[in-house]
């Protein structure tokens, strides 16, 4: 049986689930974020210890400015709201991506790194302006700035998932099938489920059903 340590999820089809039920594409994303929650707290009872969430990407840029509005005040009242309950529970949380935000933004996302630093039992990595092409150039100018040389362990150690193993599985909800640029690198060898359902109406079911199915593959690595 393999164990799950890191969890990697494209939360996609929160447009779709509004449009469908609220006539809302927002409305969809307020509802998503009620199974972030519900995931969040199935990872601990599954002893995840990384979670990894795609929230933003470098090219949602492109949405209209209403939509990514309300999308960063999602964001700023769930932190407001939730940072107590993540100390409570242990829940470290870390932004991947550039935090090039408002000055509001980034000083909230700051501050809420800053107050969960200390905590164990679950790392949440939240990919927010997050794009795996733009990670790997960072990670390479990185390199070249402190006169490394370029190899799988100095590229992996100046990205933004630095010290942390590479997911063991990817799940996309939304019945999308592909990988809209993120972590490229890091899901070389993770084990790939692709969900029908929109993110709203995911769950812990679904959820536990997925994990139970990665916990039975056989993982070669190139071996036999
Ligand atoms: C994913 O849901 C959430 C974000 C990108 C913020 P979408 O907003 O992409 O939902 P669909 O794919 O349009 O349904
Ligand atoms: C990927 O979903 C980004 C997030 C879930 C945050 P998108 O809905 O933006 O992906 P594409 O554009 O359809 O590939
Ligand atoms: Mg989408």
């Amino acid at each position: 049986m393999n164990s799950v340590k890191h969890v990697a999820i494209i939360m996609d089809g929160n447009g779709r689930w509004g449009i469908k039920y609220k006539k809302s594409r927002n409305l969809g994303h307020k509802e998503g974020l009620k199974t972030v929650e519900k995931i969040i707290k199935a990872s601990i009872k599954n002893k995840i210890k990384y979670l990894t969430l795609f929230a933003f990407s470098t090219e949602n840029w492109k949405r209209p400015k209403k939509e990514i509005n309300f999308l960063f005040n999602l964001l700023e009242n769930f932190l407001l709201n939730k940072i107590s309950e993540f100390n409570k529970k242990s829940i470290k949380l870390k932004i991947i991506g550039k935090k090039n935000f408002s000055k509001k933004i980034n000083d909230l996302l700051n501050k809420s790194e800053k107050k969960t630093i200390k905590n164990k039992k679950l790392l949440i990595n939240l990919a927010l302006n997050y794009g795996s092409k733009s990670e790997l150039i960072h990670s390479f100018n990185n390199i070249i700035k402190n006169k490394k040389s370029i190899n799988e362990k100095n590229i992996s150690k100046y990205l933004f998932t630095q010290n942390i193993p590479d997911p063991d599985l990817l799940i996309r909800t939304g019945n999308t099938h592909r990988l809209s640029n993120f972590l490229l690198w890091q899901l070389a060898y993770s084990e790939i489920f692709f969900e029908k359902k929109l993110w709203p109406d995911f769950n812990e079911k679904d959820y536990n059903k997925i994990l139970e199915k990665f916990k039975k593959i056989k993982r070669n690595y190139g071996n036999i």
